[in-house]
């Protein structure tokens, strides 16, 4: 692998003045119809068609997405860089999301580890993997924050939060851009589409834009991710396909971006359904002039716009630059150099130990009721129960990409594993989306014989992801009626989920004793699930999203505004509902493990702060329970009086400390105040003078409260 990041390194370096020179000079040389032509991008079925070939021969390509593995990348890139006139080589995308072939954790459940070295290792992993595919471009890490459950794309990012979402972008991109190109998506405001229906419009203001959506593109931009993707959603009737604001004011001018731009699939022919052009050609010159380089599969810009360009409708240097910027890429991606990639035969056993560590990680325990877990390992009869608990297909989540079922190791293969022992009774109960109840009466009968049953309920992995948006957020199908079922039998019940949506359960977090939340954890869903069972590893996840008691409380996300009244419990005229809590059922950032931790003694390095200062906080952390165990220290910040109204609390800071029993350790966690800032009135970022108040706790909804000021 060193040798791999050193030859992207290097390719890097040969970016140089020289390279940029032989640039200029084969942009002279290229006719408008192959400038064109790098801007083209389309998806081929595994393979590239034979007309793909014609088109690649013919300099009227710039790249394929979703051709899979070296033996058909190779033949058409031969076509490019031999029998083409200017022997151009391709690019070659591919949604490597969370994983490869191996499948690691959904990153919704990978921003739950809050350890962004372990999410910098997998997309490293998966990079390894696509790279000795042939890929060379993978449409990762989505970014967009989501405040909504409904919308099935909450599975791809890290979800509600900017600070966390923001480290977990950079780390991705890192990870991917030791040997593949990244592309930060979906730019921007894709998450906030209303009532969480995919594809939805948008209402985002520019505030709201710039302090809670924008944050982790700027975070993948910084940390030198090499493309973005515009999105399909529109911001108040401006569609992010078509949005000179975004792609050029913000991302070129004022972030200095110098990567390229590419549509998301048809969001240029899209810009016609959007209402802001008649036809292709008015929707392709929206686009390019927008500052979109690559149009992903309307072929728009390379059949439309030769004859907009030749009747000077737009500009030869719009389309020069973005010609520009695709090819600089490819030089920056070594591809002139070596067309068909370095290749490597990536680590197998390494990764596949990576998947178990990370996806244990990423579980969170979410209620253990009298310590029922963990199981002890000679418990005589265990129930393994629901249509989750030996699926293959599902544990790989949505955008498996390469994933097989047949490397999934399921829960029920894992706990008949860990406890080998153990009599392992299964019953599946029903299907996912069942309406018969016909296998219960087996579920129920297993659990009676049992002392625990595991229920393994949740969605299918393609109820998640694009074009996966839910209305309602319970079990699907009858499993609500199997869990009851089963609970009635008085056998103690540990309730493992697997799902992508954030899902509303109240009568399980009413009625269930241990609930896990393990999302889709991948190849190793069942291996990991299993060290958490039954305690060879101790949970230390933490939700990376609200979650709500009910539907009509979304959108609901822990860093609000205060209002002018907030509420007050016995204060009718306040900020709430009548029949349902103000509070999530479970607040972003929770997660319990099996020891306990006690934070004290919080204080911070000083009383009064400049804007270019850093301020520390310190707080104490013990272990008060029996087991190690890891904490999640997370440090929230409250500006108390700002000229705009600030959240009440915004996460700025966290740390993963680990402690044996009886263990306690001063922490440290350090805030620079210009992190601080926010837009004012002016839409000017401004750290103004002021109180500020700092949480330090295990999660968003508890913790030691200290002061400081902000002084000028
Ligand atoms: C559409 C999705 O929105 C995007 O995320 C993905 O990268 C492209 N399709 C390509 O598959």
């Amino acid at each position: 692998m060193s040798l791999l990041r050193h030859s992207y390194l290097l390719s890097i370096l040969l970016a140089s003045p020289a390279a940029a020179q032989n640039l200029d000079s084969l942009l002279a040389r290229m006719t408008l119809e192959e400038k064109l032509g790098q801007l083209n991008l389309l998806s081929a079925g595994g393979r590239a068609s034979p007309a793909q070939m014609q088109l690649a021969r013919d300099g009227k390509l710039g790249g394929l997405f979703n051709v899979i593995g070296a033996e058909n990348t190779t033949p058409v890139q031969r076509i490019a860089v031999t029998e083409s006139r200017l022997k151009i080589p391709l690019l070659f995308g591919l949604d490597v999301i969370h994983g490869y072939r191996t499948i690691f954790p959904i990153p919704l459940a990978e921003a739950g580890s809050f350890d962004p070295d372990a999410a910098q290792a997998t997309a490293r992993a998966a990079g390894l993997e696509a790279a000795a595919a042939g890929i060379s471009w993978t449409y990762a890490p989505m970014v967009d924050i989501a405040r909504d459950p409904r919308w099935g794309r909450i599975a791809e990012g890290s979800g509600e939060d900017p600070y966390l979402g923001s480290l977990m972008a950079a780390a991705r991109v890192k990870g991917f851009q030791e040997t593949i190109f990244a592309t930060a998506k979906h730019f921007a405001g894709y998450g906030a589409a209303e009532a969480g229906r995919e594809y939805n419009t948008t209402e985002i203001t520019e505030r709201s834009m710039r302090e809670i959506y924008l944050p982790p593109f700027k975070a993948a931009v910084d940390a030198g991710v090499a493309s973005l993707m515009s999105a399909f959603n529109d911001i108040a009737g401006v569609p992010s396909s078509g949005n000179a604001w975004l792609t050029d004011t913000v991302l070129r001018r004022e972030w200095g971006f110098n990567g390229f731009v590419v549509s998301d699939w048809t969001s240029v022919a899209e810009l016609i359904n959007h209402g802001v052009a008649a036809g292709p050609s008015e929707a392709g010159r929206r686009a390019l002039t927008s500052g979109v380089d690559m149009d992903m599969q309307s072929s728009i810009y390379v059949d439309s716009l030769p004859a907009l360009v030749r009747a000077n409708r737009i500009p030869m240097a719009v389309v020069d630059s973005a010609v520009m910027r695709v090819l600089r890429a490819k030089v920056r991606l070594g591809l002139f150099r070596d067309p068909y990639r370095a290749r490597t035969t990536p680590p197998v056993a390494e990764t596949r130990a990576l998947a178990r560590r990370v996806a244990r990680e990423s579980i969170v325990l979410l209620k253990n009721e009298k310590g029922l877990l963990p199981l002890n390992r000679n418990t005589p009869t265990i129930a393994v129960i629901g249509p989750l608990a030996d699926s293959k297909l599902d544990a790989l989540g949505p955008w498996h990409t390469l994933g097989q079922p047949e490397d999934v190791v399921t829960v029920l293969q894992g706990i008949r594993s860990h406890a080998s022992a153990a009599q392992v009774l299964y019953a599946r109960g029903a299907g996912i989306e069942d309406s018969s109840t016909a296998g219960f009466a087996e579920a129920v009968a297993a659990a009676k014989r049992a002392s625990v049953a595991v229920l393994v309920l949740g969605e299918r992995e393609d109820m998640s992801g694009e074009a996966a948006s839910r209305s309602m957020l319970g079990l699907p199908g009858v499993q609500e009626h199997l869990l009851e079922a089963v609970a009635a039998t008085g056998t103690p019940i540990v309730l493992v989920l697997m799902n992508g949506h954030p899902l509303i359960l109240e009568w399980a977090a009413d009625h269930v004793p241990a609930i896990v939340e393990t999302w889709f954890l991948g190849v190793e869903a069942g291996n990991a699930i299993a060290d958490v069972l039954f305690g060879d590893a101790n949970p230390s996840g933490k939700l990376p999203v609200t979650i709500p008691h009910s539907l009509g409380q979304i959108p609901l996300y822990y860093n609000h505004r205060n209002t002018g009244r907030p509420h007050e419990a016995n204060n009718k005229y306040t900020s709430k509902y009548l029949d349902v809590p103000v509070t999530p059922r479970y607040p972003f950032g929770f997660g319990l493990t099996y020891t306990t931790f006690a934070f004290s003694n919080l204080k911070l390095s000083t009383a009064r702060a400049r804007a270019s200062d850093t301020v520390t906080a310190t707080v104490t952390v013990a272990n008060t329970g029996s087991r190690e165990g890891t904490e999640v220290v997370q440090l929230y910040v409250r500006d108390e009086v700002a000229s705009v109204g600030r959240p009440v609390r915004e996460l700025k800071g966290f740390q993963r400390v680990t402690l044996k029993p009886a263990e306690s350790r001063a922490v440290d966690i350090r805030v620079a105040v210009r992190d601080l800032a926010f837009y004012g009135l002016d839409m000017k970022r401004v750290v103004e003078p002021g109180a500020f108040r700092v949480y330090v706790g295990p999660s968003s909804a508890e913790g030691q409260e200290a002061r400081f000021e902000v002084i000028q």
